[in-house]
């Protein structure tokens, strides 16, 4: 904000401009307030404490500098600190507008933290490098990496940091620091990275890390404190932030999030009162101030102190007395503003001066040799300059050269013609691209260029966007391409910039990319670039669930196609029919095509792999026998390599579809041995790589497939692994499955309130088939609630869904059992027995173990009698033979109650004792329960279960004690999972309770043993 413009917003708000005398010397002003900054009232319970000294107490007070009125902010500041250090994290903001003291506040609170004994960490952000990726982390940082020993640095950077750190190019990265592949969006292994750095700082002793400015920092620094401060509370660290409330330019919504966040204490400085600018003017003019002249004070600077300081100095030098009648002379001068007062004082100077003033409000901050190179000066005379400029207060003294207040930079700066800015910069530009390593610089100063069809600027700005996409600052890759887009570059350029500037917008969430995506759809060189921009355009719009458009993009490119572009063609259209098919309204059209692909797919021995796994996925929706499907992926990834494949350029959301898709398919087909090993790999490589994308649809997939064989509790972990590692810009479409599979999960293990409190609703209502798996398990929980009408009407719906989009395999959703099970509990037997039987056919067709015992199950309940029970027998095999025990012990517990009510206790005791035993195992307490009310009906006295050993710990206690056995660290065990140190300590206490251990080498044995411990 120009300090023209701080005036006209005071004036518009009726009140007098701000005041300065055109003939006071600003440098003594300036100059002489930043020195009396220092550290105030550390340990002065309140203000009127400061009151009662005597008025030449008071005198020296303010004559030091000390903050007037902010002992109770301070106060507030000092509590925070000292929680901070007790191991209570906490967030402090400090908001006020333009020289209202932020600055000064801030200073007092790092000497208030060093003094308690904390490591004090600061930065802060400057107008200019707004769009430096992870400038102010940084300047966070490099400090105390570059500062520790190799053995610090080698705990600091443990693990994730150290990815982080090399992904930053901070000092100490490792050296063998590679790049991250293009198509990885990286930004949630930065901050995942960055929070462990800051976490593990933490550790060695309490931190204070103070952002100045905030409303000026890079939005990759701004996320990374969002996502800080979610996790800050378990860590040694007070995060001190201040930021002017508004200010044109920032990204106000970002800024938002991290100020509005419900755990910030916000202290809103207010402006300083009579008494303050009594104090101030009596410290600097003589005589005691009359009420009037303070007044006057008041009215001319809102009581703002970098206002009342310029004032009071000013009005000192005019030689002007504290009385009734000098407050005309403040009413008088008030009419002079702050940046009048400043090119004023400037044109006293020497023109040298004033020519490197205004190079370095272009520069903001820089060498001397730079700044003297901008104003077209030699070294002397630029040395000379700049020490007129620090007499004169403009200057702070020492390198870089740096304004004394961004108030004074803004208004030397505001006195430029916008010519002479956007000139500025393009030559600073220039200038600043000779030093090694400015790109980021360079780029943030072509930014304010006017545009101008200069290819030297398009290159340095897609430098800049490039390497800020590498470290995932997707924001500042947007601004730098769309800045590079408007330049404009040559037109031959223009497809590949559009293509990239949609990927980041799209991996960033940002609203613009289906434009963009279609710009480069549109400026394509010829119809095979086009064809695979519309390719991006449609896996983005998959992604986000606009299942039709993205059909639409896939079939308009395919028809510019001609005779020599099949391969061509049949990618888009497997990429089109599989879109297609999510949506009920698209699928029905799509069906005809899906078939002839997969004819396709049947009948070519080099099928591309995603041609395959298209196949194969359609084949199993579809119905067709699993073992079809299963083949077709099977052939996709080993024509693929037989591997996780690598990023190759894709964007992330979309690189290797075929892989998932393979992956889906085996997993409905009951693949799971063949199945497990591809998700380990992938997932694996997912948290090398820093792949977030991958990450969570890898974690959603192997928690699916624990829910299938029964393992609740790894179900449980691994979503609630992805659903926290996805915070950042993810695909709902995976949080949908990993919502799904985790109330299932939580379901199955009784635990109904968590579930409920599972984010139950996102994207739910949306009717896609990856909606259908979360208002599946919705139904469930709806069911295990015992609001059973409430469940049966999200089973139905699921079932409408399937139906319109022509899904039928039972594998996929066996949607017909649970509801003819719910009709069953509703008394209504014809709806339950029609959906059963119906099941049990398409379960018959389709073949798989699991999918065909529980239609078997469902039907044998519902038939009851001689053929339920043969049905419920066929029902424990084919659970046996898919190798899925907890879904065994269902058929088993229903088999032993039927057996029972025909008087056959003795075989229904022996049913109903193995299922309890493995619902005891599986954690399924519901499915325990049941078996154990039949076993007592059949006369049996089942032994009261004792929760201790094994089966008495959480999924997640489970998980950590498995990871701690392995010999991880509780460090390393919380970045696996994405938790905090604190949550697995807590964990790991209670593991050793419940497993009476006494140390981590026990560990290992207990677990594998399964031994029960005894009670
Ligand atoms: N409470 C106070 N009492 C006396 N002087 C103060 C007080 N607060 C700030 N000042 C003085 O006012 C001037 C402006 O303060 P400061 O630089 O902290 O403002 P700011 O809010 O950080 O402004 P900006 O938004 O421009 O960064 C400084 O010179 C400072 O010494
Ligand atoms: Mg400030």
């Amino acid at each position: 904000m120009a300090m023209v413009e701080t005036a006209e917003a005071h004036s518009h708000r009726g009140d007098p401009p701000v005041f300065c005398d055109e003939h006071s010397s600003l440098h003594r002003v300036v100059g002489g307030v930043r020195q009396r900054v220092r550290v105030p009232f550390r340990g002065t319970p309140c203000l009127s404490a400061q009151w009662a000294l005597g008025s030449h107490k008071m005198n020296q007070a303010a004559a030091t500098g000390q903050l007037l009125e902010r002992s109770e902010e301070l106060a507030r500041i000092e509590s925070a600190l000292a929680e901070a250090r007790s191991g209570r994290g906490r967030f402090v903001v400090v908001e006020g507008p333009a020289g209202m003291g932020k600055t000064a506040l801030l200073a007092a609170a790092r000497t208030a933290a060093a003094e308690g004994g904390m490591r004090v960490l600061r930065s802060r952000g400057t107008e200019l490098e707004r769009d430096f990726a992870f400038g102010v982390v940084r300047q966070l940082f490099e400090p105390p990496l570059a500062g520790a020993s190799e053995l610090e640095r080698a705990d600091l950077l443990e693990g994730a940091a150290g990815v982080a750190v090399g992904l930053l190019g901070l000092p100490g990265a490792p050296a063998a620091d590679r790049p991250p592949a293009s198509g990885v969006d990286p930004s949630f292994a930065v901050l995942h990275g960055l929070y462990w750095l800051c976490a593990n700082l933490a550790a060695v002793g309490p931190l204070c890390a103070v952002v100045d400015d905030a409303h000026w920092a890079d939005a990759a620094s701004l996320r990374y404190l969002a996502f800080l401060l979610t996790r800050l509370e378990e860590l040694d660290v007070a995060l001190v932030v201040a930021t002017r409330p508004r200010e044109a330019g920032t990204d106000a919504e970002l800024l938002a999030t991290v100020t509005s966040d419900p755990a910030a204490e916000v202290i809103r400085l207010p402006p300083l009162t009579g008494a303050a600018i009594t104090e101030l003017v009596e410290s600097r003019l003589t005589g005691v101030p009359d009420p009037v002249f303070v007044d006057a004070c008041l009215r001319a600077t809102r009581g703002t102190p970098f206002l009342l300081r310029v004032l009071v100095e000013a009005l000192s030098e005019g030689g002007i007395a504290p009385t009734a009648e000098g407050a005309r002379h403040v009413e008088r001068i008030g009419a002079r503003t702050v940046g009048h007062s400043i090119r004023l004082r400037l044109r006293r100077l020497p023109e040298h001066a004033g020519r490197l003033a205004r190079a370095l409000a272009v520069l903001e901050r820089g060498d001397l040799l730079q700044a003297a190179r901008l104003a077209e000066l030699d070294e002397a005379e630029a040395s000379d300059a700049a020490e007129l400029l620090r007499t004169a207060g403009i200057l702070e003294s020492g390198r870089p050269l740096t304004f004394v207040h961004p108030i004074v930079r803004t208004g030397i700066y505001s006195d430029l013609t916008s010519a002479e800015r956007a000139q500025g910069h393009r030559r600073a530009a220039r200038l600043l691209a000779a030093q090694p390593g400015s790109n980021e610089l360079v780029a943030n100063h072509l930014l304010v260029t006017e545009p101008a069809g200069d290819d030297w600027v398009v290159e340095r700005l897609v430098e800049a966007a490039c390497k800020a996409g590498k470290r995932g600052a997707l924001e500042a890759e947007a601004v730098f391409l769309r800045r590079a887009l408007a330049e404009p570059p040559a037109p031959q350029t223009h497809y590949g910039l559009l293509l990239d500037l949609g990927m980041a917008e799209a991996s960033a969430g940002f609203a613009e990319w289906p434009e963009h995506l279609q710009q480069a759809v549109d400026t394509a060189p010829n119809v095979v670039a086009a064809a695979e921009a519309a390719m991006v355009l449609a896996l983005a719009l998959n992604r986000t669930q606009r299942f039709a458009e993205a059909v639409d993009v896939l079939d308009r490119a395919a028809s510019s196609l001609d005779s020599r572009h099949s391969e061509l063609a049949l990618l888009l259209e497997a990429a089109a029919v599989l879109p297609g098919l999510n949506d009920p309204a698209t699928a029905p059209s799509l069906a005809l095509r899906a078939e002839r692909l997969r004819e396709r797919a049947a009948g070519d021995p080099a099928a591309p792999p995603e041609l395959l796994a298209a196949a194969g996925f359609t084949s199993i929706l579809t119905n067709e026998p699993a073992w079809v499907g299963a083949d077709f992926a099977t052939r996709a990834l080993l024509a693929g390599g037989g591997a996780p494949p690598s990023p190759h350029g894709e964007p992330w959301f979309s690189f290797a579809a075929w892989f998932q898709q393979a992956t889906l398919s085996l997993l409905w087909a009951d693949r799971y041995a063949q199945l497990r090993p591809l998700l380990d790999a992938s997932i694996a490589q997912a948290r090398v790589t820093g792949d977030s994308g991958r990450l969570a649809i890898g974690l959603a997939t192997r928690g699916w497939l624990a829910l299938r064989r029964g393992d609740l509790c790894a179900a449980e972990v691994d979503t609630r692994t992805a659903l926290a590692a996805t915070e950042l810009p993810a695909p709902p479409l995976y949080r949908v499955l990993s919502g799904g599979v985790l109330v299932n999960a939580l379901v199955g293990q009784g635990e109904l309130d968590a579930a409920e409190q599972a984010p139950l609703d996102f994207e739910a209502e949306s009717r896609s088939l990856p909606a259908a798996v979360f208002r599946f398990a919705r139904g469930r929980l709806r069911i295990g609630q015992g609001r059973i009408a409430e469940g049966l009407e999200d089973l139905l719906s699921v079932g409408d869904i399937l139906t319109r989009a022509l899904v039928t395999c039972p594998g996929f959703l066996p949607w017909r059992s649970e509801a003819a099970l719910a009709h069953l509990a509703l008394g209504d037997r014809d709806p339950a027995g029609r959906l059963a039987e119906e099941e049990l056919e398409l379960a018959q067709a389709f073949g798989a173990p699991r999918a065909l015992g529980i239609a078997q199950r469902a039907a044998g309940v519902i038939a009851g009698g001689d053929r339920g029970a043969s049905l419920l027998r066929e029902a424990v095999d084919a659970f046996e033979r898919g190798d899925v025990s907890l879904e065994r012990a269902r058929a088993l517990t229903d088999l032993g109650a039927l057996l029972r009510r025909r008087n056959r206790r003795t075989e229904a005791r022996e049913l109903l004792r193995q299922a309890l035993d493995a619902a005891q195992r599986a954690g399924a307490r519901p499915l325990a329960d049941q078996a154990e009310t039949e076993l007592r009906a059949t006369g049996a006295r089942p032994r009261r279960v004792v929760l201790t050993g094994l089966d008495s710990l959480t999924a997640s206690e489970r998980r950590i004690a498995e990871l701690a056995g392995q010999g991880l660290t509780n460090r390393e065990i919380a970045q696996t999972l994405f938790i905090t140190a604190r949550t697995v300590e807590g964990h790991l206490t209670s593991v050793f309770r419940k497993l009476r251990l006494h140390s981590r080498d026990e560990l290992p044995a207990t677990l594998a043993g399964g031994a029960p411990v005894p009670a």
